[in-house]
């Protein structure tokens, strides 16, 4: 099974839930950062704006090619409820993935599903259909049954038993 698994972290939470998913199937990791903030107080005031606005940042890489890809795993963190203007650019930037399937994931402090059913009308909007979101709060990410339930789907949605 191929697949990439993309993310935007600013404080490591986010990154941690990927790296997991990785470990267990494989695939290449793909952190998107944004080029948009100088320090903290830009990601919490302008950060939360462009989040809240759905806006897309800057990114690096600015391009991001899944065609060999069977399955595409994106997660995000949460600003101000929604996912983050890097993540948005993300979507924006894949190549060759129409007809693909992914599985995507939030994770915030208290709730993120609201903003993942904004990612999921995005990917669908590129031809990407989502079979799987998964919310991680604090005690989700450290919840292994968690974690296990979105890698059986990523293999699930990747073809892999
Ligand atoms: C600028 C900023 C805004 C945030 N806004 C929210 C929010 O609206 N709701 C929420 O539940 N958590 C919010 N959080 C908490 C993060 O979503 C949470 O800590 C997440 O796991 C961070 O992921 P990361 O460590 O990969 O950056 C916010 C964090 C930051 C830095």
């Amino acid at each position: 099974m191929k697949t990439s698994i993309i993310y935007n972290s600013y404080s490591g939470n986010t990154r941690g839930v990927a790296e997991k998913v990785q470990a267990a199937c494989g695939g290449t990791l793909v952190e998107v950062k944004s080029k948009q903030y100088s320090s903290k107080l830009a990601v919490y005031t302008l950060g939360c704006y462009r989040a809240m606005k759905e806006m897309s940042d800057p990114i690096e890489p600015e391009r991001i090619d899944v065609t060999s890809d069977d399955v595409i795993v994106i997660g995000t963190p949460i600003w101000a409820g929604k996912a983050t203007p890097a993540v948005n650019a993300a979507i924006a930037s894949l190549q060759g993935c129409a007809g693909k399937k992914a599985i995507i994931f939030a994770t915030c402090g208290k709730e993120g599903k609201d903003a993942l059913a904004i990612l999921r009308t995005a990917l669908g909007a590129r031809g990407v259909t989502v079979a799987g979101e998964f919310v991680f709060d604090k005690d989700g990410m450290k919840d292994p049954a968690r974690i296990d339930a979105m890698i059986a789907a990523v293999k699930t949605a990747g073809g892999s038993p």
